[in-house]
């Protein structure tokens, strides 16, 4: 009865989500990058799209498992970047178009202050190798500071911490940067999080507020993350 409920609850509503990790380029062959994988972000897009809501991805190097899921559910729309640089030129061009905001992306706080036109050869750089990186812009609080009225705009936030007052005290000092209308926090960690099929996360309101909790797959998380924003988008 929940599943049928929850049918075409999103038709009508135009819906974009970041998921995956950027990279950020030293040479033509090697990166900075971290663990994302794109999960939950792949599976915000299925649920949406699932719940008649018309859905684009963007998708920064999604694990090619994760992405073939997506890429087999023709109602979604898939935008492939790879760097902070290029998610954030992408979700300005999709946010204008779009009711709902989601960023899952892992974007990298610093880029390589330098990208080297070939190679970085070992003979060139030594015993020691000292790669200055420089801090990207934030995505999320740029597209919050440019949001429309009723559009919403939702941020997660990692937290490698498994203490739930913790993760609540972290994420309400984040939001207060950010200004998302709703803030996803969740743990993450060497085992927990990046990757993993499980997850546990709390919802809060640009007040830090807690509005929803969740805990199952990434799937059950991404159906309580859209039935609140399904709440919101109603009133
Ligand atoms: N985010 C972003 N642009 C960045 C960094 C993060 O848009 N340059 C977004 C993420 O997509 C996520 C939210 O901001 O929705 C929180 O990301 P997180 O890494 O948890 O927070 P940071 O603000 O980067 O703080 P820190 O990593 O220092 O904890
Ligand atoms: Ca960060």
């Amino acid at each position: 009865i929940v599943e049928e409920a929850r049918v075409a609850d999103l038709d009508g509503v135009r819906l974009v989500v970041s998921a995956g990790g950027t990279r950020e380029p030293l040479d033509p062959v090697r990166f900075v990058g971290n663990r994302s994988t794109g999960k939950q972000g792949a599976a915000i897009a299925l649920s949406a799209a699932r719940r008649g809501a018309s859905v684009t991805l963007v998708a920064a190097e999604l694990d090619g498992a994760v992405l073939q899921s997506v890429v087999a559910e023709s109602a979604v729309r898939v935008v492939s970047v790879s760097t902070a640089l290029e998610l954030q030129s992408a979700m300005s061009v999709e946010s204008a178009s779009n009711d709902v905001v989601v960023m899952t992306a892992a974007v990298a706080d610093y880029r390589p202050a330098e990208v080297a036109d070939g190679k970085i050869k070992k003979d060139d750089a030594g015993d020691e190798l000292i790669v200055r990186l420089v801090r990207n812009p934030d995505v999320l609080a740029g597209l919050v500071a440019v949001r429309r009225a009723g559009q919403l705009v939702v941020g997660f936030a990692a937290e490698t911490t498994h203490d739930r007052a913790e993760l609540l005290a972290l994420g309400r000092t984040k939001q207060r940067r950010k200004g998302a209308d709703l803030l996803v926090l969740n743990s993450v960690g060497w085992t927990a999080g990046f990757g993993s099929d499980d997850t546990e996360v709390v919802v809060i309101d640009a007040e830090g507020r807690e509005v929803a909790e969740a805990r199952g797959s990434k799937h059950e998380v991404a159906d309580a993350l859209l039935d609140a924003i399904a709440a919101r988008l109603a009133r």
